[in-house]
């Protein structure tokens, strides 16, 4: 077995406005190991973009420990917090949030910029990311003078180019037509098929499908952790 890239214990979250509260997590124990694909899925407000946050180091939990490649990340501060998602997170997420006025180029050394790698190799392992999307060809390009499907797969090398322990995908196929989705699926797989570890939030439960293991998440809680796909035919993609 693999190592754990992510291990909750118990966690909960309560958002507090003014004297309501509402407790978002109640109570969520998950292990998620090197390698893994899982899909997050459950009806709306069940608490799967809550738990994507604590996830992505976006946000910390009310109780609970959250340990992330080994490491206790329940109670750093934002500045700790913002260090440790540089380092160990590449997100995708719905709106793929790419800068429009740079190139996709400037877009995926971005991350590289703040971890302080300097421009040369940036430049080279940006190039890198982005022949590995099949992007090779569009360097110069800015967002706005590519398709949907083309911006989610910038994305996509902007979340590669640091070599994350853990990839979160947020609904990264809501908005995109049939066939830029499936073009991105099958990056998401060829990447879990190299071995990255994956984490993605979905609606559609054809997307869920690809992943390996389905976490079903209700009121909070999670209700059910299945295998699917292939790997729940005994399968080892
Ligand atoms: N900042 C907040 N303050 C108060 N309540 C919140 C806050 N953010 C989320 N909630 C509540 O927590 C619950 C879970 O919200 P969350 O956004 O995690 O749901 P979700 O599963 O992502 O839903 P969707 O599928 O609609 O995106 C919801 O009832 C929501 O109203
Ligand atoms: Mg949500």
């Amino acid at each position: 077995m693999t190592e754990p890239v992510i291990e909750l214990d118990e966690i909960r979250k309560t958002y507090r406005s003014g004297v309501i509260e509402f407790e978002a997590l109640r109570g969520v124990d998950v292990t998620i190991r090197e390698g893994e694909y899982v899909a997050v899925v459950g009806p709306s407000g069940s608490g799967k973009s809550t738990l994507m946050n604590l996830l992505g180091c976006l946000d910390t939990p009310t109780s609970g420990a959250y340990r992330l490649a080994g490491e206790d990340v329940s109670t750093m501060s934002e500045t700790q917090l913002a260090e440790v998602r540089n380092r160990r997170i590449g997100f995708v997420f719905q709106q793929f949030h790419l800068l429009a006025s740079k190139s996709a180029w400037r877009n995926v050394e971005l991350p590289l910029v703040y971890a302080g790698v300097p421009r040369a190799e940036r430049r080279e392992r940006a190039r890198a990311a982005l022949t590995r999307v099949g992007l090779g060809e569009r360097l110069d390009n800015r967002p706005g003078e590519l398709s949907g499907g083309q911006q989610q797969r910038v994305a996509v090398a902007r979340a590669l180019v640091t070599e994350p322990s853990l990839i979160l995908a947020d609904e990264p196929t809501g908005n995109l037509d049939s066939s830029s989705s499936a073009d991105v699926m099958g990056l998401l797989d060829e990447l879990h098929d190299a071995g990255r570890t994956i984490v993605l939030i979905t609606h559609d439960l054809q997307v869920a499908e690809r992943a390996q293991r389905n976490l079903v998440i209700r009121d909070g809680q999670i209700t059910d952790d299945v295998a699917t796909g292939l790997a729940a035919a005994g399968g080892s993609r």
